[in-house]
């Protein structure tokens, strides 16, 4: 079986704006990621958006109960296709896989009704830096649409990518930066105000990132 960093890299010549980072999540990361699902009453429906080659997957499944249900959404097919290869040795997943299901699309194009307010759970890995606003806008609309009224979103960003990038960037590329900070800041605020926004940093992930769990 090919090594998932190699998995990883040989995608990133081809989508390296979509996929985002340059080697998969540590467990570390990945531990952070899961936390909303620490201790949950079952059952829930999970949505995982942009799993790549499963690190979150894993510890998404090791979290699992009996009767919940998860739904795995990653755009770049050839990414699925070794993420559902890699899972199947799992034992996890062979105790769960009644319950979960492969979208492969865009996160943007999945909004269907029949999920609509059926989300429990979201675990995003999609790298919104990489986004534009407008894009990023679109993202957090389906997120919000899917959740249910108390539903929970956690994501991650490499630490300091926003402002190393600005410093780094061309003017064009600077602003699109900054109006993506300020509609994840916005968006943020919102949930603060009837819910909880909590952060947790990972030091041993490459790059260090901070996770944020949305707590509507
Ligand atoms: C930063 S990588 C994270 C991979 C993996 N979860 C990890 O932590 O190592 C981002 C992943 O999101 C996927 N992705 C990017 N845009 C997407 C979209 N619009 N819808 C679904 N998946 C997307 C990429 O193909 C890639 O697998």
């Amino acid at each position: 079986m090919e090594s998932e960093y190699l998995i990883f890299l040989k995608e990133l010549k081809t989508s390296f704006l979509q996929i985002g980072s340059l080697v998969p999540s540590s467990p570390f990361l990945a531990k952070a990621m899961v936390l909303p699902l620490k201790g949950h009453v079952a059952p829930v429906r999970i949505l995982e958006v942009g799993p790549g080659t499963g690190p979150i997957t894993k510890a998404i499944l090791r979290e699992m109960k009996d009767e919940d249900e998860l739904i795995i959404c990653e755009v770049n097919s050839r990414l699925m296709s070794r993420l559902k290869a890699r899972l199947i040795a799992d034992p996890y997943f062979q105790k769960h896989m009644q319950r979960i299901s492969f979208l492969e699309a865009s996160i943007q194009e999945i909004y269907t009704e029949s999920l609509a307010d059926k989300v429990d759970v979201i675990v995003s890995s999609l790298p919104f830096t990489n986004f534009t606003p407008s894009e990023l806008r679109a993202t957090i609309d389906v997120f919000e649409k899917l959740l249910k009224t108390d539903g929970k979103v956690t994501f991650f960003e490499y630490l300091g990518i926003r402002k190393i990038s600005t410093i780094l960037s061309n003017r064009r590329n600077r602003d699109r930066l900054r109006a993506v900070d300020s509609v994840i800041k916005q968006w943020q605020e919102v949930v603060v105000r009837e819910g909880q926004v909590r952060t947790k940093l990972s030091f041993l992930n490459f790059p260090p990132a901070l996770t944020v769990q949305m707590y509507y």
